[in-house]
């Protein structure tokens, strides 16, 4: 393997920058040339390439978002799209590449690395943490954070008002970012994909709340919540049942996507940038670099995306006994 290429796709996650700097600083490392792809699969089929050296990514660890940009292309889902992007990788005389992203990136990976028989190996980044066999996705402790941060400020008003808030967070299928998030600024409820917990319940559980002295709520709710309402009816419908709170709805949004990644983001994507790299160089193909107790694992990347739920079970028996 001589020149390995680069690329974020789908909803960035800040750490991708760290990311690909890691990947162009171990090619450097190891006399290997680094192809930039700008704007993930549709900048594959298109032929967006910049040569990288370990130069090109300086200052940009800190940095969110991605310098390389990012797409969801469609027409890579169609076979004629990823032979574009392959005749491309070919006569640029790219032989291996890194795809940093989430399901969708690995789905799209997967697939063209096992038509054209392409080395490929991807890097976790997305804010949701929904991918299998890592502990950790590149950006989720950064939103975490930032939800937490935006959660704090929320509860001031939320407290001297005494109003019960609705906060939407982002994870359209997974309710990691809200679990954590909800324990962490502790939430009194925490609504999530993996389950219902009703209505009902929800509203008994407050005027619970209410009577053993609460003044003021904050509920949690993930962006794909099971509870058949949006945020919006939800707070309607809460109203209607119950008139001991004055409800607000704050809907977080893309905010939870942008920053500086924090120091774990930084660190979990050098470790995964040089492991994607020396994973290459070692002939691996249709894996996914994860963590699994702080060391790099190799995990098949039709594994990685399975949708298995791999939620903490354990974090909802916490958050039940933290709110009371
Ligand atoms: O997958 C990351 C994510 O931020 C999800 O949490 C969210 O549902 C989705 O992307 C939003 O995507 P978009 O930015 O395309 O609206």
């Amino acid at each position: 393997i001589q020149n390995i290429a680069v690329l974020t796709s789908g909803g960035d996650a800040p750490g991708m920058n760290a990311a690909i700097r890691a990947v162009v600083r171990a090619c450097s490392f190891y006399n290997l040339k680094c192809t930039g792809v700008y704007r993930g699969y549709q900048g594959l089929i298109e032929a967006d390439f910049e040569p990288l050296d370990a130069r090109s990514v300086r200052n940009t660890i800190n940095r969110g978002g991605t310098f390389l940009k990012s797409s969801r292309s469609e027409e890579f889902k169609t076979k004629e799209g990823r032979k574009k992007a392959y005749e491309n990788l070919i006569s640029n005389n790219i032989d291996a590449l890194v795809v940093i992203g989430g399901d969708g990136t690995f789905t799209g990976g997967q697939l063209l690395s096992k038509e054209f028989k392409f080395p490929i190996v991807g890097i976790p980044a997305t804010i949701d943490n929904d991918i299998n066999g890592t502990d950790f996705t590149l950006g989720y402790d950064t939103a975490l954070n930032t939800v937490v941060e935006a959660i704090d400020k929320i509860r001031d008003t939320a407290s001297s008002h005494n109003r019960l808030f609705l906060v939407e967070v982002m994870g359209r299928d997974a309710g990691d970012i809200a679990l954590n998030s909800g324990i962490g600024a502790g939430a009194e409820e925490i609504l999530i994909p993996e389950e219902n917990m009703g209505v009902e319940r929800l509203i008994e559980s407050l005027r619970k709340s209410k009577k053993s002295g609460k003044t003021s709520s904050i509920i949690v709710v993930a962006e794909g919540d099971k509870s058949g309402k949006n945020i919006f009816e939800l707070a309607q419908y809460i109203e209607e049942n119950m008139d001991e709170y004055e409800i607000r709805v704050s809907v977080l949004g893309h905010i939870q996507r942008g920053g500086s990644p924090s120091c774990f983001d930084r660190v979990l994507a050098s470790k995964m940038g040089v492991g994607a790299v020396e994973a290459l160089m070692d002939g691996k193909t249709e894996i996914m670099i994860g963590i699994d107790h702080q060391k790099v694992v190799h995990v098949d990347l039709l594994t990685a995306i399975k949708g298995e739920d791999k939620l903490d079970k354990e974090l909802r028996r916490v958050a039940d006994i933290t709110s009371v």
